[in-house]
């Protein structure tokens, strides 16, 4: 593996959770999705439905969000963007994640496929702005000065995450694709290494327990991710 220099990683819930943000899907049931309905809070028509909740979801991540830290896992990948940087290689970093901690800990390039928490999009003018309050149907958009429309820039179930084109241009290009603290259970993020073994390139998880689809990977590294991602990063660009 250290000889990957075009290196893609995709990221999930497991990265941050060590960040006190919680995962969706864990074997101890106690999972965001666990405790929350996602089709009554993470869906188009539940918006429509029940804006009030849907909002005040979002709003209780956001307030948890704005008071977690990045831990040494983000840094590690930090340091790898630079790192193969450096080298004449590349990083593409994609995160199912829509916490920007990637970015807190200096990564400098982070596709968010599923969006972002800390931005509000309109549903009317399509406008997507910073947004670190709390979200009510009342609040104006800034650009089209309606209301009503603002919603967390976040993909929900039912939705087309973002980017694509830019990912399946980069997994082509990429030699090494390694996924970090995802459960595997969603499309089309969970579809990643079955593309990257078509495109003929080497696989590894990094995760605290094997995903659904682990016989996908060439190499498998469990424990937490505060341990196995700066091991996996000093061993790909160390000394
Ligand atoms: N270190 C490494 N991995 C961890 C840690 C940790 N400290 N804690 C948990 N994990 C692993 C779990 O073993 C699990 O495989 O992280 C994974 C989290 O899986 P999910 O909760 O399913 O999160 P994710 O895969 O990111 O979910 C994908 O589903 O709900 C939607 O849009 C949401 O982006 C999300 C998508």
């Amino acid at each position: 593996m250290s000889a990957s220099r075009k290196v893609f990683v995709l990221t999930g819930a497991g990265i941050s959770a060590e960040s006190g943000l919680g995962t969706f899907r864990d074997k101890g049931g106690q999972g965001i999705w666990a405790r929350f309905d996602p089709m009554k809070l993470a869906t188009p028509e539940a918006f429509a439905r029940d804006p009030e909740s849907v909002l005040a979801f979002y709003d209780l991540r956001r307030r948890n969000l704005l008071s977690a830290r990045p831990n040494v896992a983000h840094f590690a990948l930090a340091r790898l963007e630079s790192a193969l940087a450096e080298r004449g290689g590349s990083l593409t970093l994609v995160t199912q994640n829509i916490d920007d901690l990637h970015e807190r800990a200096g990564s400098a390039s982070v596709v968010h496929m599923h969006g972002e928490l800390l931005k509000a999009r309109c549903g009317r003018c399509e406008a997507v702005r910073p947004w670190l309050d709390d979200l009510s149907p009342s609040d104006l958009c800034s650009d089209c000065g309606r209301a009503g429309g603002l919603r967390p820039h976040v993909v929900w179930f039912g939705e087309m995450p973002l980017a694509m084109d830019l990912i399946d241009r980069a997994l082509r290009k990429a030699e090494l694709f390694v996924a970090i603290g995802t459960s595997g259970a969603v499309y089309p993020a969970a579809g990643f290494v079955a593309e990257a073994r078509a495109y003929g390139l080497r696989t590894c998880e990094i995760n605290l327990e094997a995903a659904d689809n682990a016989d996908l990977f060439d190499e498998q590294r469990l424990g937490p991710a505060s341990a196995t991602v700066p091991a996996w990063v000093e061993e790909l660009v160390g000394g």
